[in-house]
């Protein structure tokens, strides 16, 4: 991201929408019967295959890009700094078990198992775009989980302000942390307002199956009125703080990456221009739109805050 920055990428295929529509249907028309219960996801967190969620109406109605484009074109440090490192390899990953930690200003602290992190949230598609502080994007049909949702069993208290959120720290499966690129690990941060937006969630598959390691398995974050840097992966530690945390990019280039991150065209990057985007698989560039297109459910957060100084 900030060592590597518009690397040329190869034009996948994307899917062709009838293929894409008719495995939506499948997906969505399972609403009530046998729906795939998210703790169900992590017991069988690699293998799963053909999971269920409930469609959504936050999802946006774009063509999603091609599974090959999703899974083999990634930002993931922990794996290699080209696009195609993670895919190449995050194979070494090993995600199962997997347990993560709560703590910080909440009632019912403690180290949880994913399925029992999980457990009891049934899965919904939420169909997402994804923009890139590098300038491209992709529109991603994520299975996953209200963030809320999952942070509420907590019982965050009135000290809790912010969540911070870790991602797994094991340099003999992330060879990308053998090396000072990051200050290890990842962190990311939101407030606890943004944390608990409906459109905040934590995913655990895409396109009908578990997320693939480079993608971020067992679960990861996807927030998406915000850059992608927002979204961490493997997540294993979710704390719930009074200060705005530390976030690793912000940490890194402060001049270049703020806490905020809201994708917003008017604000430009101190080396490049935010005010359009490549959709992978796509030649045209796009404009980029303020919030990437979610204001509506995201701008009243953040009335009265001045979006150029809280970049
Ligand atoms: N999370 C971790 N732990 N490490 C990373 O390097 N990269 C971020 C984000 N989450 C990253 C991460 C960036 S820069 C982007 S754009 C998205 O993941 C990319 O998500 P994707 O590869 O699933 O498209």
């Amino acid at each position: 991201m900030l060592i590597r920055h518009g690397g040329d990428l190869t034009e996948n295929d994307v899917t062709p929408r009838d293929v894409y529509l008719r495995r939506r249907d499948f997906m969505s028309g399972l609403i009530g019967g046998g729906l795939a219960m998210a703790g169900g996801v992590a017991a069988n967190a690699q293998a799963a295959t053909g999971l269920k969620g409930v469609a959504s109406p936050y999802s946006t109605t774009e063509t999603p890009t091609g599974r090959a484009d999703i899974t083999g074109y990634n930002n993931f440090y922990e794996f290699g700094l080209d696009k195609e490192d993670p895919a190449r390899n995050a194979g070494s990953l090993t995600t199962s078990p997997w347990t993560v930690k709560i703590d910080g200003h909440c009632n019912k602290p403690g180290t949880y198992d994913i399925g029992d992190f999980l457990r009891g949230n049934p899965l919904q598609q939420r169909i997402y775009r994804l923009r890139c502080v590098e300038g491209w994007s992709m529109v991603i049909p994520w299975l996953g989980v209200p963030l809320a949702d999952l942070l509420k069993k907590y019982e965050p208290t009135s000290k809790a302000r912010f969540v911070a959120f870790e991602t797994l720290h094991r340099p003999s499966e992330m060879p990308g942390q053998r090396r000072p690129v990051l200050d290890w690990p990842y962190r990311e941060g939101l407030r606890l307002d943004e944390a608990m937006n409906p459109l905040t969630i934590m995913a655990v598959g895409l396109y009908g199956e578990s997320l693939p390691n480079q993608n971020g398995a067992p679960m990861r974050l996807v927030v998406p009125w915000k850059y992608g840097f927002k979204s961490i992966k493997s997540v294993v530690r979710i704390s719930f703080v009074e200060a705005q945390p530390r976030t690793a990019w912000n940490d890194s280039a402060p001049r270049e990456y703020g806490f905020y991150s809201n994708v917003n065209p008017a604000v430009d990057h101190p080396r490049w221009s935010q005010a359009t985007e490549r959709r992978i698989g796509e030649f045209r560039r796009r404009e980029t739109l303020m919030f990437n297109g979610y204001g509506e459910q995201v701008a009243g957060m953040y009335r009265g805050l001045d979006l150029k100084k809280n970049f």
